[in-house]
């Protein structure tokens, strides 16, 4: 029987909770389809660090890096200041596994309200797969004569072939297996950032025509790419981007597909140890309510299935998701929805680890 280790951090605010129903929904799923996962948690997050002074020991890192996948809850607490553990955490993180892919599915599914007038799940389901380490995020720059009328700010925009290679690799690589409309949209933008983009341009066509003749390949700008993604979302089967652009149009891209109540991301490193993440915040003023929702956290409890290779499992999370949120049974995915409709945090993973455990095996 195949047996993953996986680390777990709660963090902060509602995260824990969130991350509850999640494991709950994975256990239903070990016994049902024939795996197994050790559950390691940390209590790394804003608690600790105020507690402490510490936000991630560097054996930490080591540590997690001997696990099979990491799965995250929410990180950011109201007393800690904005940056800090955003940085300590998640972008130390992403940068020491070296989880170079953000890969963020952008699915509507049926049941949830889109703000998009005329669309619907047949028409909202792309991938968005965001380079993850380099770019502004870099953390090149600096400034001079800070506080002073001729202040400088430089912070720049940096990418190597190497980075852009491996990522264009996963994305076509990721778009032939997805096997829907086989096409890749580089998102950038080649008519200002002339150096970077242009970069990203040639490497693209020049990996595309020599080992994906298969693939088709467009490009978009990304002031137009956030465009089409709201008035023709069903132009897109896969994009690729980089950091940037990527974290901007993927939470429009959690928005189109019905919130942050819904969207879920992984950190990918294809060769190494990748992390799971349910999008939205930490929602502190929920904390320890029982009511925020716990959809995001389970969707990416099921990209860690997909990628662990546990595809029954991944695929019958995904249809119990689709069937609960089809159901009707929440009126929508806010707060107050899950108040009105006389649901719970727990109560929703206790409905879809149900609707799991009466699926045929
Ligand atoms: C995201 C977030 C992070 C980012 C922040 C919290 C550092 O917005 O995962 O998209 O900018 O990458
Ligand atoms: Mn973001």
């Amino acid at each position: 029987m195949n047996t993953y280790k996986i680390a777990v951090i709660g963090g902060d605010g509602t995260g824990p909770e969130v991350i509850r129903e999640g494991i709950k929904v994975l256990k239903v799923l070990e016994q049902k389809t024939g795996f197994r996962c050790e559950y390691h948690e940390y209590d790394f997050g804003g608690e600790r660090y105020l507690r402490t002074g510490e936000i991630l020991p560097d054996s930490a890192v080591d540590e997690l890096r001997r696990h099979d996948a990491i799965y995250l809850g929410a990180i950011g607490h109201p007393d800690v200041k904005p940056g800090i553990l955003e940085k300590g955490i998640l972008l130390r993180l992403r940068f020491e596994l070296d989880q170079y892919i953000n890969l963020r599915p952008v699915k509507l599914y049926p049941g949830v309200w889109t703000p998009i007038k005329d669309k619907g799940p047949e028409d909202i389901d792309f991938v968005v797969i965001r380079e993850n380490s380099g770019d502004v995020y870099t953390g090149a720059g600096g400034n001079i004569k800070k506080g002073t009328p001729h202040e400088v700010a430089v912070q720049e925009m940096i990418y190597t072939r190497f980075e852009v290679d491996r990522c264009l690799k996963y994305a076509f690589e990721y778009t032939r297996k997805r096997n829907k409309r086989k096409t890749l949209t580089l998102c950038g933008k080649t008519n200002v950032l002339t150096y970077v983009f242009d970069l990203w341009e040639r490497a693209f066509h020049e990996m595309g025509q020599k080992d994906y003749p298969d693939i088709k390949r467009e490009y978009a700008h990304v002031d137009a790419t956030t465009m089409w993604m709201v008035k023709n979302p069903e132009w897109f089967d896969v994009l690729v981007t980089g950091n940037m652009f990527g974290d901007i149009i993927t939470d429009l891209g959690a928005m189109v597909q019905g919130g942050m109540g819904v969207a879920a991301g992984g950190n990918i490193n294809p060769e190494g140890v990748s992390m799971f993440e349910p999008i939205g915040g930490s929602a502190p003023k929920y904390t320890g309510q029982n009511v925020i929702n716990p959809i995001a956290c389970i969707a990416a409890g099921q990209m860690m299935l997909e990628h662990l290779g546990e595809t029954q499992a991944a695929a019958m999370l995904d249809r119990a998701l689709a069937e609960f949120l089809g159901s009707g049974i929440l009126p929508g995915l806010s707060v107050s929805d899950i108040k009105k409709a006389g649901m719970s945090t727990s109560k929703i993973g206790d409905a879809i680890a149900e609707r799991i455990q009466a699926m045929a095996g």
